[in-house]
């Protein structure tokens, strides 16, 4: 039967990014035959059932309308190479954990792993469009892999095409993207190369949103954009322990300067820190670049981003510790929330597992709630597990202990009925908000001592 669609296009590492993005396109883009391969076949597994691997509001329906339809999920990594013209490669990109740059450069062996097997396995020409974030300059390293082949008749055309989405609002974000970034080598090929792509996004991406840039600027770009997000959050978190010196108030100044339009008002919330999987992973690749071309003073600049970040969630459990009597020893605290963000099961970097760590050092028993979260915080706390419980329901979970930290910004965490909860607790009850999402007077006028984030405490003592 001859193959009824356009193009074949296949998407290596079928994670957070591979597996939404592809079911984005596949489900706009119904003449095109989409395949998500990974090596890990119980995630491809999941993919093909009703429980996908993770969670992200609106994915399933989208899953739902194009599987089996356009598009397939498959652990053939070999065959859907060869059968492929577009390629996008979404493998992670951690930070290398061993020898030189350890625990700053990316680890690049998932990656170039990919590029070997494309090299050995590709008998067409092929457009490999790197969709995984990567440092400056890792286009001219796949290249060179890809043309070091014996068969020099396969051509291989390498694009630059970073992913922006943000977890929890990935549907929305690969839908209504604010841009669409497409870096291309500046010879005839890579135009050519570049418009096919261009082609793909357009059939939902308005045309002046799809940007295009040299290969270099497009990859930079990527570490660039995560750099100016974390170092917006870690300038607001800096001024929160300012505010909780002088009686000043981090919402009040976040309103008063993200109205001045050359600053705008997003990304401005104080918080117990920033987690996700890439934030500091990308701003430590970004330092590690600089320091590898001996820009040191511009190295020490950022990587001071990442140092106020780990210095905010300390701060957190020492204002736990200074505002409990000094001793956290036996007390029950309850964690409300442990995904690194809301509406996300994902707890990579999340500053709950900081928190939560410290506080078993301070001997004290921690319990943990989480919607969506719960058995990704169980396997990043194994080591901790006989002090640890987890408790779905956040009243159990409240239940007895002397204190509650926000960790998460889930919306059911404002809806909560206080009263019932602090009628539960141990007394004096204490609730530390390290996302300033509730009420914090009427906790207060409740009976709870109250402990938010850039702000002054309002306590009973
Ligand atoms: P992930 O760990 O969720 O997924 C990566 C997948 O690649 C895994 O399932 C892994 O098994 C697979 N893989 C690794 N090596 C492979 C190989 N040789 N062949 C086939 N599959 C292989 O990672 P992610 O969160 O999707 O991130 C992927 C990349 O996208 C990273 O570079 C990350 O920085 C970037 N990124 C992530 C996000 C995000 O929100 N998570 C957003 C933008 C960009
Ligand atoms: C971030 C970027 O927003 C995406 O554009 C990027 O594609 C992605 O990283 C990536 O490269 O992986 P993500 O980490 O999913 O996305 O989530 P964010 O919404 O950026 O939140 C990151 C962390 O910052 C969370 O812990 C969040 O709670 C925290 N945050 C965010 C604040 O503390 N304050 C804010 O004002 C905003």
């Amino acid at each position: 039967m001859a193959e009824k669609f356009k193009m074949k296009i296949l998407c290596i590492g079928a994670g957070y990014v591979g597996g939404p993005t592809m079911a984005m396109i596949a489900h706009k883009c119904p003449q095109y035959k989409i395949v998500v391969v990974d090596i890990n076949k119980e995630k491809i597994d999941a993919w093909n059932s009703d429980e996908l691997p993770i969670y992200e509001p609106g994915l399933y329906d989208v899953v739902k309308s194009a599987r089996g339809r356009n598009l397939f999920f498959s652990t053939d990594v070999d065959k859907w190479i060869k059968e492929c013209s577009v390629i996008f490669v979404s493998v992670n990109t951690p930070t290398k954990t061993y020898g030189v740059g350890a625990g700053m450069a990316a680890d690049l062996m998932y990656w170039e792993k990919t590029a070997r097997r494309i090299l050995e396995c590709a008998e067409s020409d092929k457009i490999i469009v790197e969709k995984s974030t990567l440092p400056v300059k890792t286009a001219q390293a796949m290249e060179r892999i890809l043309n070091s082949g014996e068969n020099s008749r396969v051509k291989f055309e390498v694009l630059s095409n970073p992913e922006f989405l943000a977890e929890g609002t990935a549907m929305e974000d690969i839908k209504n993207p604010d841009r669409v970034l497409i870096g291309s080598m500046q010879t005839d090929s890579g135009i050519k190369a570049r418009d096919v792509l261009c082609e793909i996004y357009s059939n939902w991406v308005d045309k002046e949103k799809i940007l295009t840039s040299n290969i270099w600027s497009s990859e930079l770009s990527k570490l660039v954009a995560n750099a100016f997000l974390a170092q917006r959050i870690s300038s607001v978190n800096s001024i929160s322990a300012l505010c909780e010196k002088t009686d000043a108030n981090i919402d009040e100044i976040t309103n008063a300067i993200g109205t001045d339009t050359r600053i705008g008002n997003k990304f401005l919330k104080a918080s117990v820190g920033f987690g996700g999987s890439c934030f500091k992973k990308d701003i430590l690749n970004l330092v590690y670049i600089c320091r590898t071309y001996g820009l040191t003073e511009e190295a020490d600049y950022w990587e001071n981003v990442t140092k106020i970040n780990r210095h905010q969630k300390q701060r957190f459990v020492l204002k736990m510790l200074s505002s409990m009597f000094n001793t956290l020893a036996d007390k029950r605290i309850c964690l409300f929330g442990f995904a690194f963000k809301a509406d996300t099961g994902d707890t990579r970097e999340t500053p709950a597992l900081f928190v939560a760590k410290k506080l078993v050092e301070e001997n004290a028993k921690v319990i943990i709630t989480d919607p969506k979260a719960i058995s990704n915080a169980k396997s990043d706390l194994s080591d901790y597990s006989l002090k640890i419980e987890y408790i779905v329901d956040p009243y159990e979970a409240a239940d007895k202990s002397h204190a509650i930290a926000i960790m998460t910004e889930w919306s059911l965490y404002k809806e909560l009925d206080y009263e019932k909860i602090f009628s539960s607790m141990e007394k004096p009850a204490f609730i530390f908000d390290g996302r300033n999402i509730v009420d914090h007077k009427k906790l207060y006028n409740i009976g709870f001592n109250v402990y938010p984030t850039g702000k002054s405490p309002l306590t009973h003592f």
